[in-house]
């Protein structure tokens, strides 16, 4: 059993602090904020994510997790603390570093004995070494530290498989005991560990992060010669999969990315670039084509609806993706927002996400369930891909709606299905008018 300090309980922090109590160390997380960890105490998540609670309240009652505003507390007798706090985009898309600056300062002003700082938040390469800067000038006395990277790769909505069964786990230090360590306390989860230098460390996770965001768009661009040319890029998307230097995954054409991580370390890394004279070319176009997914929505619907004025449409699903209540660069956002300005009445729907979108959608009415968003409704736009959307019961829709009109921005419906229901339906990068133009089957040899 180690003892570990996680500063900073949002989605990395609560979830690396719950995990790795549950793997049998004694894990003290920590936050500046009082609400927080007062909720915390008594049971409440800050944030939802599928399993988080159960796992907390099982590590709680074990002793083996707590949570605390006090550094002194957090740090006493703990030999690795993690930092995990927000790294927000600055205004040229340069991440905002206070909150790392502010939590390094503080271990320092704090520590009492000998550790390793472990880096988790996505931080510019070259954060390592100016961390190591702040802790040796806030020091109260010299006492032996190592900071290492260690970037997280968990997806929001699937956050708790993905630390424990992760595909690999990414090491970055100048100091390779401190790496081996810290490489220790992750051999439970048996995955391979690369160990590395504090910048290749931190560069891995932008490159990773702008590799599959790159994936997306390149997607959503073949969708867009798809819908020209009349081929479906759903069947497109199946057929290069199967090549294994592709692979099937982050292929699925829609309205783009969105959440805390993509728009944000895709900006980032093409700041970093520009800043040091290159000219990231690529990572241009990746951003061009994602923001040009949700005005895209918008023309769709226009071209669908004609005058949108007094039109009644009707959203299913706010959140950036299903599984999760982040409306952090929504797609939902825009597009409900771009079809009020054009004169709509808005509705929307979403399970988890309409406490946190409300706020943010002042205008929309919230509704029960996605049959009162039909009710009356001159168009439905599916935005999100919950479970609950894929099997609606589309006679019902179709006799509740006041035109049969279905945008589908994450492509979960079959065309044919819904020209057989009687809707006018239209997908992303689909071939024209809602036809399916093929039916793509895997045929085997094997009997
Ligand atoms: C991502 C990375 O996957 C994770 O490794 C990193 O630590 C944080 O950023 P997350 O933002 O939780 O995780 O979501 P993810 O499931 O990766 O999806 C990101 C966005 O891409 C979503 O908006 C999703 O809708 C979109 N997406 C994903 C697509 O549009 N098409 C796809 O094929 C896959």
């Amino acid at each position: 059993m180690k003892q570990i300090c996680v500063v900073g309980v949002g989605y990395v922090g609560l979830v690396t602090a719950a995990c790795f109590s549950d793997l049998g160390n004694r894990v003290i997380a920590l936050d500046i904020s009082e609400e927080k960890i007062a909720g915390l105490n008594r049971g409440e998540m800050p944030i939802y994510e599928p399993g988080l609670e159960e796992l907390v309240q099982r590590n709680v009652k074990s002793g083996r997790l707590t949570f605390t505003t006090s550094y002194p507390e957090g740090l006493t007798g703990t030999e690795f603390a993690f930092i995990a706090v927000g790294t927000p985009s600055g205004v040229d898309g340069e991440a905002d570093l206070r909150y790392v600056a502010a939590s390094a300062r503080s271990i320092a002003e704090h520590m009492t004995s000998p550790l390793i700082i472990i880096n988790k938040s996505t931080v510019p390469v070259g954060t390592g070494d100016w961390v190591a800067d702040i802790i040796r000038k806030h020091q109260k006395s010299p006492i032996p530290f190592s900071v290492v990277s260690c970037p997280e790769f968990l997806r929001e909505g699937s956050a708790i498989p993905d630390f424990m069964q992760p595909h690999r786990t990414v090491l970055g230090s100048l100091d390779r005991e401190a790496a081996e360590k810290v490489a220790q306390l992750h051999l439970a989860l048996r995955a391979p560990i690369v160990i590395t230098d504090l910048r290749t460390a931190e560069m891995i996770k932008y490159a990773s992060n702008a590799f599959l965001a790159t994936k997306i768009s390149f997607i959503n661009e073949i969708a867009n010669i798809c819908e020209a040319l009349g081929a479906d890029v759903k069947e497109v998307a199946i057929g290069m999969g199967y090549d294994k230097r592709i692979g099937p995954a982050f292929l699925d054409a829609g309205l783009g990315y969105g959440g805390s991580c993509f728009p944000k370390d895709v900006k980032a890394l093409a700041y970093m670039a520009a800043e040091k004279g290159r000219h990231p070319q690529l990572l241009h176009a990746v951003m061009d084509i994602n923001d040009d997914r949700r005005p895209m929505a918008i023309y769709r619907i226009k071209e669908m609806l004609g005058d949108m004025q007094g039109k009644v449409v009707g959203i299913l699903g706010l959140s950036f993706k299903p599984n999760t209540d982040d409306m952090r660069d929504a797609p939902a956002i825009d597009i409900a927002r771009s079809l009020l300005n054009a004169g709509a009445q808005v509705r929307a729907y979403d399970p988890v996400a309409m406490n946190m979108a409300s706020p943010q959608l002042p205008g929309v009415d919230m509704m029960s369930d996605p049959y009162a968003v039909a009710d009356g409704a001159d168009a439905l736009m599916l935005i999100t891909e919950w479970n609950e959307f894929k099997q609606l019961d589309l006679e019902r829709v179709y006799g509740l709606m006041r035109q049969p009109i279905i945008f589908d921005g994450r492509n979960i419906y079959d065309p044919e299905l819904m020209a057989k229901h009687g809707f006018t339906y239209r997908g992303l990068g689909r071939g024209y008018n809602g036809q399916k133009l093929a039916e793509t089957s895997l045929f085997t040899t094997a009997s």
